[in-house]
């Protein structure tokens, strides 16, 4: 299936990892011209760079202008952009809503909600000139299905969600397509770096984190696959919904959680 994503520009945020990385090797394999934010170049990310026309920024996406600068670095580059995937988010594992402090309510809403408000904000004035074009907003089961471990991430990917729509709604007629996916349980960093929450689920159930991501996990989140997804099956929905073929769909959320969520 040909994406005609060939030599349109898109940029990527949080891309050096997960996820991310994954959206960057798919759009670049599919002849994209991919701009990358995050603060880090990971070896796989220059390694992609070896045979995909990619570029790097280096950036803090947390900070009230990274987002400024990212745009700005891609239309320097490229002169237009075409797609953007608001993929940047995180958490961290909580043990009560009463131990989230505003601080930390504050990192997690600027990394997750705020993060893809400014980047949309300094990037769709560029779509719209360049005749339209996709965002992609990579959201969470836990926009639907809050879980306390993660409170403040649940509701700020519940307001990702909602701004999905607003945005859809709102620039639709002129040529811009705005959607989300919504991943469970995906296996990256989120998951398997130390002390991420791989380690907490192991350190409960007294195994190792490679046991707690293949078994326990999609037993304990009721996954109907019996597995979590991996970041290229993510990657592929996202790059699909960024392109031309995608081309009716619009304010929709994908859900790729292997039958996580059981309600209708
Ligand atoms: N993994 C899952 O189970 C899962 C499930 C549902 C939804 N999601 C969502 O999917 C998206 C990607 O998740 P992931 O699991 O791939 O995450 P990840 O493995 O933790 O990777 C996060 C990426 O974001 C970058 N990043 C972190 N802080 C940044 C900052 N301040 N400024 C710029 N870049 C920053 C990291 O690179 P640097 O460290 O180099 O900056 C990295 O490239 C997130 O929105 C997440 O909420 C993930």
């Amino acid at each position: 299936m040909d994406l005609e994503l060939s030599d349109k520009v898109a940029v990527v945020t949080g891309g050096s990892k997960g996820i991310g990385l994954a959206v960057a090797e798919a759009l670049g394999d599919a002849g994209a011209r991919v701009v990358v934010g995050s603060r880090t170049e990971s070896p796989q990310l220059t390694a992609l760079r070896e045979r995909c026309d990619l570029t790097f920024v280096g950036v803090d996406l947390a900070e009230l202008h990274g987002a400024d600068r990212l745009i700005q670095a891609a239309t320097d580059r490229h002169g237009r952009i075409d797609v953007l995937v608001n993929n940047l988010g995180a958490a961290a594992p909580r043990n009560s809503f009463l131990d989230v402090d505003d601080t930390e309510w504050q990192r997690v809403f600027d990394l997750t909600f705020f993060s893809a408000v400014r980047t949309t904000r300094a990037a769709l004035p560029h779509l719209l000139a360049d005749g339209g074009g996709a965002i992609v907003n990579i959201s969470s089961v836990n926009a639907r299905l809050p879980f306390p471990m993660v409170v403040d991430y649940s509701a700020a990917k519940a307001a990702l969600r909602n701004l999905t729509k607003a945005l859809s709604e709102e620039f639709a007629p002129r040529g811009v397509r705005v959607n989300a996916v919504a991943p469970g349980p995906v296996r990256t960093p989120f998951w398997t770096a130390p002390g991420g929450f791989a380690d907490v689920v192991a350190a409960e159930a007294g195994t190792t984190a490679q046991v707690a991501v293949d078994e326990i996990v999609p037993r304990q989140m009721g996954i109907s696959t019996g597995r979590i997804s991996e970041p290229q099956e993510v990657a592929d929905l996202a790059v699909f919904l960024a392109s031309a073929r995608a081309g009716n769909i619009t304010g929709a959320e994908f859900v790729i959680d292997g039958g996580q969520i059981k309600t209708t």
